[in-house]
Protein backbone atom coordinates (compact mmCIF):
# COMPACT_ATOMS: atom_id res chain seq x y z
CA UNK A 1 0.00 0.00 0.00
CA UNK A 2 1.28 3.42 -1.14
CA UNK A 3 1.33 5.60 2.04
CA UNK A 4 1.44 9.55 0.85
CA UNK A 5 1.11 12.21 3.31
CA UNK A 6 -2.21 14.41 4.40
CA UNK A 7 -0.45 17.39 3.49
CA UNK A 8 2.81 18.57 1.78
CA UNK A 9 4.82 21.93 1.34
CA UNK A 10 5.36 24.21 -1.56
CA UNK A 11 8.48 25.91 -1.87
CA UNK A 12 7.91 28.97 -4.42
CA UNK A 13 10.92 29.66 -6.09
CA UNK A 14 9.51 31.76 -8.94
CA UNK A 15 10.52 35.43 -7.92
CA UNK A 16 14.44 33.69 -7.91
CA UNK A 17 14.64 30.91 -10.27
CA UNK A 18 11.65 32.02 -12.15
CA UNK A 19 12.48 35.32 -12.73
CA UNK A 20 16.81 34.82 -13.20
CA UNK A 21 16.20 33.35 -16.79
CA UNK A 22 14.11 36.15 -18.04
CA UNK A 23 15.30 37.92 -21.80
CA UNK A 24 14.78 41.23 -20.35
CA UNK A 25 14.87 42.91 -16.79
CA UNK A 26 11.56 42.67 -15.04
CA UNK A 27 10.94 45.97 -13.16
CA UNK A 28 11.48 45.72 -9.43
CA UNK A 29 8.15 46.94 -8.29
CA UNK A 30 6.48 44.26 -10.33
CA UNK A 31 8.59 41.41 -8.59
CA UNK A 32 7.92 42.86 -5.40
CA UNK A 33 4.20 42.99 -6.53
CA UNK A 34 4.46 39.23 -7.75
CA UNK A 35 5.96 37.98 -4.43
CA UNK A 36 3.18 39.70 -2.27
CA UNK A 37 0.53 38.09 -4.01
CA UNK A 38 2.11 34.65 -3.62
CA UNK A 39 1.77 35.28 -0.42
CA UNK A 40 -1.59 36.13 -0.96
CA UNK A 41 -2.27 32.97 -2.27
CA UNK A 42 -0.76 31.39 0.63
CA UNK A 43 2.76 30.30 -0.25
CA UNK A 44 4.52 30.02 3.42
CA UNK A 45 8.12 29.58 2.32
CA UNK A 46 9.19 31.72 -0.89
CA UNK A 47 12.82 32.01 -2.73
CA UNK A 48 12.80 35.70 -2.80
CA UNK A 49 16.14 36.69 -5.10
CA UNK A 50 19.59 35.93 -4.78
CA UNK A 51 22.83 37.94 -4.38
CA UNK A 52 25.23 37.19 -7.27
CA UNK A 53 27.32 38.55 -9.20
CA UNK A 54 25.02 41.19 -11.38
CA UNK A 55 27.57 40.41 -14.57
CA UNK A 56 26.41 36.79 -14.33
CA UNK A 57 23.11 37.11 -13.57
CA UNK A 58 21.97 40.70 -14.44
CA UNK A 59 17.92 39.50 -13.75
CA UNK A 60 18.94 39.88 -9.74
CA UNK A 61 20.46 42.85 -10.12
CA UNK A 62 17.94 44.40 -7.83
CA UNK A 63 18.02 41.61 -4.97
CA UNK A 64 19.15 44.38 -2.44
CA UNK A 65 15.90 46.54 -3.10
CA UNK A 66 14.14 42.80 -3.29
CA UNK A 67 14.88 42.57 0.69
CA UNK A 68 14.74 45.68 2.19
CA UNK A 69 11.91 47.44 3.55
CA UNK A 70 10.16 45.14 5.80
CA UNK A 71 9.97 41.20 5.11
CA UNK A 72 6.92 39.55 6.21
CA UNK A 73 8.10 37.39 9.50
CA UNK A 74 5.16 35.48 9.06
CA UNK A 75 6.45 33.22 5.56
CA UNK A 76 10.50 32.05 5.43
CA UNK A 77 12.18 34.53 3.22
CA UNK A 78 14.69 32.67 1.52
CA UNK A 79 17.90 34.52 -0.48
CA UNK A 80 20.28 32.67 -2.30
CA UNK A 81 23.99 33.24 -1.94
CA UNK A 82 27.07 30.88 -3.85
CA UNK A 83 29.61 32.68 -1.47
CA UNK A 84 31.03 34.44 1.63
CA UNK A 85 30.47 37.59 -0.40
CA UNK A 86 26.80 37.02 -1.32
CA UNK A 87 25.91 35.84 2.84
CA UNK A 88 27.24 38.70 4.17
CA UNK A 89 25.46 40.54 1.82
CA UNK A 90 22.15 38.88 3.38
CA UNK A 91 23.34 39.34 6.89
CA UNK A 92 22.86 42.72 6.17
CA UNK A 93 19.06 41.99 5.43
CA UNK A 94 16.25 41.41 7.70
CA UNK A 95 16.26 37.79 5.81
CA UNK A 96 16.98 35.05 8.07
CA UNK A 97 17.18 31.88 5.94
CA UNK A 98 19.80 31.63 3.69
CA UNK A 99 19.65 29.15 0.68
CA UNK A 100 23.64 27.62 -0.75
CA UNK A 101 23.95 26.31 -3.93
CA UNK A 102 26.04 23.97 -5.32
CA UNK A 103 26.27 21.42 -8.14
CA UNK A 104 27.03 17.55 -7.98
CA UNK A 105 28.74 17.91 -10.79
CA UNK A 106 32.07 19.80 -10.75
CA UNK A 107 32.00 21.12 -14.58
CA UNK A 108 28.48 22.77 -14.09
CA UNK A 109 29.73 23.95 -10.42
CA UNK A 110 32.87 25.20 -12.65
CA UNK A 111 30.30 26.93 -15.50
CA UNK A 112 27.84 28.12 -12.58
CA UNK A 113 30.17 29.42 -9.55
CA UNK A 114 33.33 29.83 -11.23
CA UNK A 115 34.97 26.96 -8.57
CA UNK A 116 34.72 23.18 -8.81
CA UNK A 117 32.61 21.31 -6.42
CA UNK A 118 35.30 20.91 -3.82
CA UNK A 119 36.44 24.52 -3.62
CA UNK A 120 33.03 25.98 -3.15
CA UNK A 121 32.42 23.44 0.00
CA UNK A 122 35.44 24.64 1.08
CA UNK A 123 34.30 28.29 1.14
CA UNK A 124 30.55 26.99 2.17
CA UNK A 125 31.08 24.57 5.25
CA UNK A 126 32.52 27.51 7.64
CA UNK A 127 29.80 29.67 6.43
CA UNK A 128 27.04 27.53 7.35
CA UNK A 129 28.55 26.84 10.65
CA UNK A 130 28.72 30.44 11.77
CA UNK A 131 25.02 30.84 9.82
CA UNK A 132 24.07 28.61 12.20
CA UNK A 133 25.01 29.88 14.90
CA UNK A 134 24.10 33.39 14.48
CA UNK A 135 20.23 31.02 14.30
CA UNK A 136 19.51 31.33 10.74
CA UNK A 137 17.89 29.13 8.79
CA UNK A 138 20.08 27.11 6.43
CA UNK A 139 19.30 25.08 2.82
CA UNK A 140 21.42 23.91 0.71
CA UNK A 141 20.40 23.44 -2.95
CA UNK A 142 22.30 20.86 -4.58
CA UNK A 143 22.15 21.18 -8.24
CA UNK A 144 22.46 18.47 -10.98
CA UNK A 145 22.12 15.66 -8.36
CA UNK A 146 20.90 13.34 -11.03
CA UNK A 147 22.10 14.35 -14.89
CA UNK A 148 24.71 17.06 -15.89
CA UNK A 149 24.75 19.12 -19.61
CA UNK A 150 28.27 18.96 -19.21
CA UNK A 151 29.06 15.18 -17.56
CA UNK A 152 25.90 13.03 -18.12
CA UNK A 153 24.35 10.69 -15.16
CA UNK A 154 25.86 11.84 -11.80
CA UNK A 155 26.54 8.69 -9.79
CA UNK A 156 23.95 8.87 -6.60
CA UNK A 157 26.66 7.85 -4.11
CA UNK A 158 28.29 11.38 -5.38
CA UNK A 159 25.15 13.12 -4.67
CA UNK A 160 24.83 11.31 -1.68
CA UNK A 161 28.21 12.34 -0.35
CA UNK A 162 27.43 15.95 -0.66
CA UNK A 163 24.46 15.64 1.26
CA UNK A 164 26.18 14.12 4.24
CA UNK A 165 28.55 17.30 3.71
CA UNK A 166 25.99 19.69 4.01
CA UNK A 167 24.13 17.60 7.14
CA UNK A 168 27.42 17.59 8.87
CA UNK A 169 27.71 21.14 8.61
CA UNK A 170 24.23 21.48 10.02
CA UNK A 171 22.02 22.62 7.25
CA UNK A 172 18.28 22.39 8.14
CA UNK A 173 17.26 21.15 4.30
CA UNK A 174 18.55 20.06 1.36
CA UNK A 175 16.71 20.72 -1.85
CA UNK A 176 17.43 18.35 -4.62
CA UNK A 177 17.68 19.33 -8.00
CA UNK A 178 17.03 17.65 -11.05
CA UNK A 179 18.44 20.67 -13.20
CA UNK A 180 18.16 19.69 -16.40
CA UNK A 181 14.54 17.44 -16.03
CA UNK A 182 16.17 14.36 -16.89
CA UNK A 183 15.85 11.78 -14.06
CA UNK A 184 12.90 9.27 -14.03
CA UNK A 185 10.48 8.36 -11.23
CA UNK A 186 13.20 4.78 -10.52
CA UNK A 187 15.81 7.16 -9.94
CA UNK A 188 14.38 9.81 -7.40
CA UNK A 189 12.07 7.04 -5.61
CA UNK A 190 15.61 5.56 -5.48
CA UNK A 191 17.69 8.64 -4.27
CA UNK A 192 15.01 10.39 -2.20
CA UNK A 193 14.64 7.07 -0.25
CA UNK A 194 18.14 6.93 0.81
CA UNK A 195 18.19 10.45 2.00
CA UNK A 196 15.22 10.34 4.04
CA UNK A 197 16.28 7.13 5.46
CA UNK A 198 20.00 8.60 6.35
CA UNK A 199 18.73 11.87 7.20
CA UNK A 200 15.39 12.11 9.45
CA UNK A 201 16.12 15.31 11.02
CA UNK A 202 17.11 17.29 8.04
CA UNK A 203 14.11 18.53 6.19
CA UNK A 204 14.24 17.20 1.93
CA UNK A 205 12.91 18.91 -0.75
CA UNK A 206 12.69 18.17 -4.28
CA UNK A 207 13.77 20.41 -7.05
CA UNK A 208 12.16 19.39 -10.56
CA UNK A 209 12.61 21.01 -14.06
CA UNK A 210 10.22 20.06 -16.36
CA UNK A 211 12.10 20.06 -19.67
CA UNK A 212 11.16 16.13 -20.57
CA UNK A 213 7.27 16.63 -18.69
CA UNK A 214 8.86 14.21 -16.02
CA UNK A 215 8.57 16.40 -13.26
CA UNK A 216 4.92 15.53 -11.77
CA UNK A 217 6.19 11.89 -12.91
CA UNK A 218 8.90 12.68 -10.20
CA UNK A 219 6.65 14.35 -7.50
CA UNK A 220 5.10 11.22 -7.37
CA UNK A 221 7.80 8.84 -7.33
CA UNK A 222 9.08 11.07 -4.17
CA UNK A 223 6.25 11.18 -2.13
CA UNK A 224 6.32 7.83 -2.36
CA UNK A 225 9.71 8.12 -1.00
CA UNK A 226 8.55 10.33 1.98
CA UNK A 227 9.33 13.56 0.29
CA UNK A 228 6.42 16.51 1.39
CA UNK A 229 8.09 19.13 0.63
CA UNK A 230 8.54 20.36 -3.45
CA UNK A 231 10.17 23.37 -5.08
CA UNK A 232 7.70 24.86 -7.62
CA UNK A 233 7.45 27.90 -9.71
CA UNK A 234 4.54 29.57 -10.43
CA UNK A 235 3.78 29.84 -14.21
CA UNK A 236 6.41 27.32 -14.60
CA UNK A 237 8.90 29.78 -14.94
CA UNK A 238 13.07 29.40 -14.44
CA UNK A 239 15.54 28.05 -15.49
CA UNK A 240 19.46 27.88 -14.73
CA UNK A 241 21.20 30.04 -17.17
CA UNK A 242 24.44 28.06 -17.06
CA UNK A 243 22.72 24.64 -17.52
CA UNK A 244 21.83 24.65 -21.60
CA UNK A 245 19.03 22.95 -22.63
CA UNK A 246 17.03 23.33 -18.95
CA UNK A 247 13.75 24.74 -19.03
CA UNK A 248 11.38 25.80 -16.12
CA UNK A 249 10.53 25.00 -13.29
CA UNK A 250 7.55 22.59 -12.66
CA UNK A 251 4.47 25.00 -12.49
CA UNK A 252 3.06 25.47 -8.73
CA UNK A 253 -0.57 25.42 -9.89
CA UNK A 254 -0.37 21.82 -11.51
CA UNK A 255 1.62 20.51 -8.66
CA UNK A 256 -1.05 22.18 -6.47
CA UNK A 257 -3.61 20.81 -8.33
CA UNK A 258 -1.90 17.41 -8.49
CA UNK A 259 -2.07 17.39 -4.76
CA UNK A 260 -4.73 18.56 -3.84
CA UNK A 261 -6.90 16.03 -6.33
CA UNK A 262 -4.76 13.81 -4.16
CA UNK A 263 -6.15 14.60 -1.16
CA UNK A 264 -3.10 15.72 -0.11
CA UNK A 265 -3.69 19.49 1.31
CA UNK A 266 -1.21 22.33 0.45
CA UNK A 267 -2.81 25.48 1.90
CA UNK A 268 -2.28 27.37 -1.59
CA UNK A 269 -5.47 28.90 -3.47
CA UNK A 270 -4.91 28.38 -6.85
CA UNK A 271 -7.06 31.49 -7.75
CA UNK A 272 -5.06 33.69 -6.44
CA UNK A 273 -1.82 31.84 -7.59
CA UNK A 274 -3.29 33.05 -11.17
CA UNK A 275 -3.33 36.66 -10.06
CA UNK A 276 0.05 36.48 -9.34
CA UNK A 277 0.84 35.13 -12.27
CA UNK A 278 -1.14 37.68 -14.28
CA UNK A 279 1.23 40.47 -12.38
CA UNK A 280 4.34 39.04 -14.27
CA UNK A 281 3.03 37.94 -17.45
CA UNK A 282 2.94 41.21 -19.06
CA UNK A 283 6.75 41.29 -18.64
CA UNK A 284 7.93 37.74 -19.66
CA UNK A 285 9.65 36.47 -22.77
CA UNK A 286 7.82 33.27 -22.76
CA UNK A 287 4.26 32.05 -22.78
CA UNK A 288 2.93 30.66 -19.71
CA UNK A 289 2.49 26.64 -20.64
CA UNK A 290 1.37 24.86 -17.52
CA UNK A 291 -1.73 22.67 -18.15
CA UNK A 292 -3.57 24.47 -14.97
CA UNK A 293 -3.16 28.22 -16.18
CA UNK A 294 -4.22 27.22 -20.00
CA UNK A 295 -7.22 25.70 -19.04
CA UNK A 296 -8.45 28.20 -16.64
CA UNK A 297 -7.58 31.28 -17.98
CA UNK A 298 -8.88 32.65 -20.95
CA UNK A 299 -5.09 33.45 -22.27
CA UNK A 300 -4.14 32.48 -25.76
P1 LIG B 1 33.69 35.31 -10.32
O1 LIG B 1 33.78 36.18 -11.53
O2 LIG B 1 34.60 34.13 -10.24
O3 LIG B 1 33.76 36.13 -8.97
O4 LIG B 1 32.19 34.80 -10.22
P2 LIG B 1 34.85 37.01 -8.32
O5 LIG B 1 34.95 36.61 -6.89
O6 LIG B 1 36.11 37.05 -9.14
O7 LIG B 1 34.14 38.43 -8.41
C1 LIG B 1 33.80 39.01 -9.65
C2 LIG B 1 32.87 40.17 -9.41
O8 LIG B 1 31.62 39.70 -8.88
C3 LIG B 1 33.41 41.18 -8.40
O9 LIG B 1 32.88 42.44 -8.75
C4 LIG B 1 32.77 40.70 -7.11
O10 LIG B 1 32.67 41.73 -6.15
C5 LIG B 1 31.40 40.29 -7.59
P3 LIG B 1 33.69 43.50 -9.63
O11 LIG B 1 34.94 43.77 -8.83
O12 LIG B 1 33.98 42.82 -10.97
O13 LIG B 1 32.74 44.64 -9.76
N1 LIG B 1 30.75 39.29 -6.74
C6 LIG B 1 29.50 39.39 -6.29
N2 LIG B 1 28.55 40.33 -6.48
C7 LIG B 1 27.35 40.12 -5.89
N3 LIG B 1 27.05 39.03 -5.13
C8 LIG B 1 27.98 38.08 -4.94
C9 LIG B 1 29.25 38.24 -5.54
N4 LIG B 1 30.37 37.50 -5.54
C10 LIG B 1 31.28 38.15 -6.27
N5 LIG B 1 27.68 37.01 -4.22
C11 LIG B 1 30.33 34.20 -8.82
C12 LIG B 1 31.79 33.99 -9.12
C13 LIG B 1 29.92 33.14 -7.83
C14 LIG B 1 30.15 35.59 -8.22
C15 LIG B 1 29.52 34.10 -10.15
O14 LIG B 1 29.87 32.91 -10.77
C16 LIG B 1 28.03 34.10 -9.90
O15 LIG B 1 27.47 35.10 -9.51
N6 LIG B 1 27.37 32.96 -10.13
C17 LIG B 1 25.94 32.83 -9.85
C18 LIG B 1 25.31 31.95 -10.84
C19 LIG B 1 23.83 31.83 -10.57
O16 LIG B 1 23.21 32.66 -9.92
N7 LIG B 1 23.22 30.74 -11.09
C20 LIG B 1 21.82 30.52 -10.91
C21 LIG B 1 21.46 30.12 -9.53
S1 LIG B 1 21.75 28.38 -9.19
C22 LIG B 1 20.37 27.60 -9.86
O17 LIG B 1 19.56 28.22 -10.51
C23 LIG B 1 20.16 26.17 -9.58
C24 LIG B 1 19.04 25.90 -8.56
O18 LIG B 1 17.82 26.42 -8.99
C25 LIG B 1 18.88 24.39 -8.36
C26 LIG B 1 18.80 23.67 -9.71
O19 LIG B 1 17.80 23.80 -10.40
O20 LIG B 1 19.80 23.04 -10.05
C27 LIG B 1 19.36 26.50 -7.19
MG1 LIG C 1 16.45 25.45 -10.39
Amino acid sequence: MIILPKRATIIEVGPRDGLQNEKSFIPTEIKKMFIEELKNAGIMEMELTSFVSPKWVPQMADAGEIVSNGLDVKIRNIVLAPNRKGVERILETECKAVAVFVGASNQFNQQNINKTTKESMTELIPIIQELKAKEYFVRACISTAFYCPYEGKIDPSETFKLCLEFVEAGVDELSVADTIGMAVPNEVYYLFSQLKASFPNTLITAHFHDTRKLALSNIFAALQAGIDRFDTSAGGLGGCPFAPGASGNVATEDVVYMLERMGISTGIDLNLLLKAIDIVRPHLSRKIESAYFRLNTLAE
